[in-house]
């Protein structure tokens, strides 16, 4: 959600509302290439070089998942109000002059095509119109200049609390559906505001999100209560980074920490269950959350759009065979030859910041959210497991992994370069710019410069400012690459590119 938007409703007055300009190059939804030929390591029956961490991993089993339409999903992700409050349409126009217009995507049609990919037009009962928000608010993001559905958008800034924007608007008079909707917005996200502030561009709060917003909710019957059924905290925001959607159709589970297990319909709708106040409304919301589902799940990663050097690369798939694969799956150009393990790592093993995983499990704040969920109606559908059999953290898929700068759960690392070697990782740094064209093709990742602490630099500077100090914020862990040497390393990362 882009708090800006309620901000400009201050200067509303009933001015019918500015398209904003298309003009957009073609294809930028590529999500038809298929994962390109990396060397088969696996094929031949290859065994994977003798032991290694991953026998500490645990397999999720792989869930039965309910049949869906992924063109139908498609089309429901970009026009459904899921999300079902929102801003009147006739003032869309005041909230992108704030915002900025984001870029529409191709292909929408009606005012869809109008407002930026982030938003839906809809139109109520009583027929007025309202604009609302999307998946694609975190989950559509630009590598080298193209918005690319499914990537998980690095540079939202949820760094200022969303109840400064909202608590000095003034209600709109419910003269029609749109205005109601409207005055819940704002008063939800005012509710989300103050515990879900983060210190820095790019780190997300939606797992936060989630909590809060349980939080007012009667699980069963789904109603909101302005009293929080648990306390909420501002000690315990953490970040996340949205992972890209093409990993899904792989995962056994959802979530870094794979909490969520069986059909995922459930945990999904959640992201966005800002408004929705009924198990009337929620129903049918869950239904063709179906087809979304196995939207997601045909999704395929991009291709490398830069040279690739082919020997290199060989070298780099035989270390990626020995050190990495037992983990993070196999790779082929025919994609029915690709295997993929689904493993949770402990803690103890994958060393990354232990936060999310232990604040989720008994005994953790985040714990809320399981039990809150597995008792619900959504639990009907999904299940929210964070202990079985240890909390964890699992190992990816790495398809298209060189596009998802920043890296690990909590987006910590600037570059791949900075996963292969924990020693090398700075402790507090800001990408140079956010212009996705900047892209280092030797580290696989951002640009990136060292930075102040985050508490000793001017407030107008702290938003650009990862500090692995603070806390849920750490770079620690995930060593497996430490113990290679530069020319090993560097072939590793040529290898990844075929990805
Ligand atoms: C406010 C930002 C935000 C919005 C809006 C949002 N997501 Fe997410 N999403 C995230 C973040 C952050 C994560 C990673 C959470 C984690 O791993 O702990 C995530 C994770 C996911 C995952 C799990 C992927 C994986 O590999 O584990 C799926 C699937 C997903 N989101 C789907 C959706 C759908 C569908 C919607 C719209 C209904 C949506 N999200 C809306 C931020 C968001
Ligand atoms: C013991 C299992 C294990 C091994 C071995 C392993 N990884 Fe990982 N890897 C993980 C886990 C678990 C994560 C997620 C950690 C997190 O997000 O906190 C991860 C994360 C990553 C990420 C970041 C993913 C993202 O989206 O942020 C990359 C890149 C990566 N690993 C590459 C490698 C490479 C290359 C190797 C071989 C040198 C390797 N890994 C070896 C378990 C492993």
């Amino acid at each position: 959600m882009r708090p800006v938007a309620l901000a400009v409703v201050t200067l509303l007055s009933a001015c019918s509302s500015v398209p904003p300009a298309a003009g957009v190059p073609d294809s930028d939804t590529d999500t038809s290439t298929g994962s390109s030929g990396g060397d088969s390591t696996s094929e031949g029956g290859h065994a994977l070089c003798d032991g290694g961490p991953w026998q500490s991993g645990q397999p999720i089993a792989v869930p039965e998942l309910p049949v869906g339409d992924p063109a139908a999903g498609y089309e429901a992700l970009l026009t459904e109000d899921y999300v079902s409050c929102g801003i009147p349409w006739e003032l869309f126009g005041f909230a992108e002059d704030v915002l900025g217009v984001e870029e529409p995507l191709p292909g929408r049609t009606g005012k869809n095509a109008e407002v930026g990919h982030a938003w839906n037009v809809v139109t109520l009962e009583d027929g007025s119109e309202l604009v609302v928000s999307n998946c694609l608010q975190c989950h559509a993001g630009y590598f080298d200049g193209e918005l690319i559905v499914g990537l998980g958008k690095a540079s939202a800034d949820f760094t200022t609390s969303l109840s400064d924007f909202a608590e000095p608007l003034p209600d709109l008079p419910e003269t029609s559906d749109a205005n109601a909707a409207f005055n819940k917005f704002k008063a939800r996200a005012a509710a989300l505001g103050p515990y879900s502030t983060m210190l820095t561009i790019g780190a997300n709060p939606a797992v936060m999100f989630a909590i809060i917003l349980l939080s007012h909710r009667d699980p069963v019957t789904l109603a909101w209560s302005d009293e929080p059924r648990y306390e909420l905290s501002t000690e315990l925001v953490i970040p996340a980074d949205p992972p890209p959607w093409w990993r899904v159709g792989k995962k056994a589970s959802n979530f870094a920490n794979g909490m969520s297990r069986r059909d995922h319909r459930g945990t999904m709708v959640l992201a966005s269950s800002l408004c929705t106040d009924s198990v009337e409304e929620a129903g049918p919301v869950v239904d063709y959350f179906a087809d979304i589902q196995a939207y997601l799940a045909s999704l395929e990663a991009p291709r490398y759009p830069f040279a690739i050097d082919e020997a290199l690369a060989a070298d780099g798939a035989e270390i990626f065979e020995c050190n990495c694969a037992g983990c993070h799956g196999t790779y082929a150009a025919d994609p029915a030859a690709e295997t993929y393990p689904n493993l949770l790592i402990p803690l103890d093993v994958i060393g990354t910041d232990p936060s999310f995983a232990t604040l989720s499990a008994e005994g953790g704040f985040y714990h809320h959210l399981k039990d809150w969920f597995n008792e619900s109606f959504y639990g009907m559908f999904s299940e929210v497991v964070t202990d079985d059999p240890t909390p964890g953290y699992t190992a990816p898929p790495l398809d298209g992994i060189w596009a998802t700068a920043p890296y690990f759960h909590n987006g910590s690392v600037p570059s791949i370069a900075l996963v292969l070697d924990s020693t090398a990782r700075p402790s507090t740094w800001r990408r140079l710019d956010y212009d996705s064209t900047h892209f280092d093709e030797a580290a696989l990742g951002w640009p990136w410069e060292p930075a102040m602490a985050w508490s000793e630099a001017p407030a107008s500077e702290r938003k650009f400012i990862y500090d692995t100090t603070a806390f849920g914020y750490g770079n620690g862990g995930h060593t497996f690459g430490d113990h290679l040497d530069d020319a090993e390393r560097l072939a590793l990362l040529e290898y990844l590119k075929t990805l």
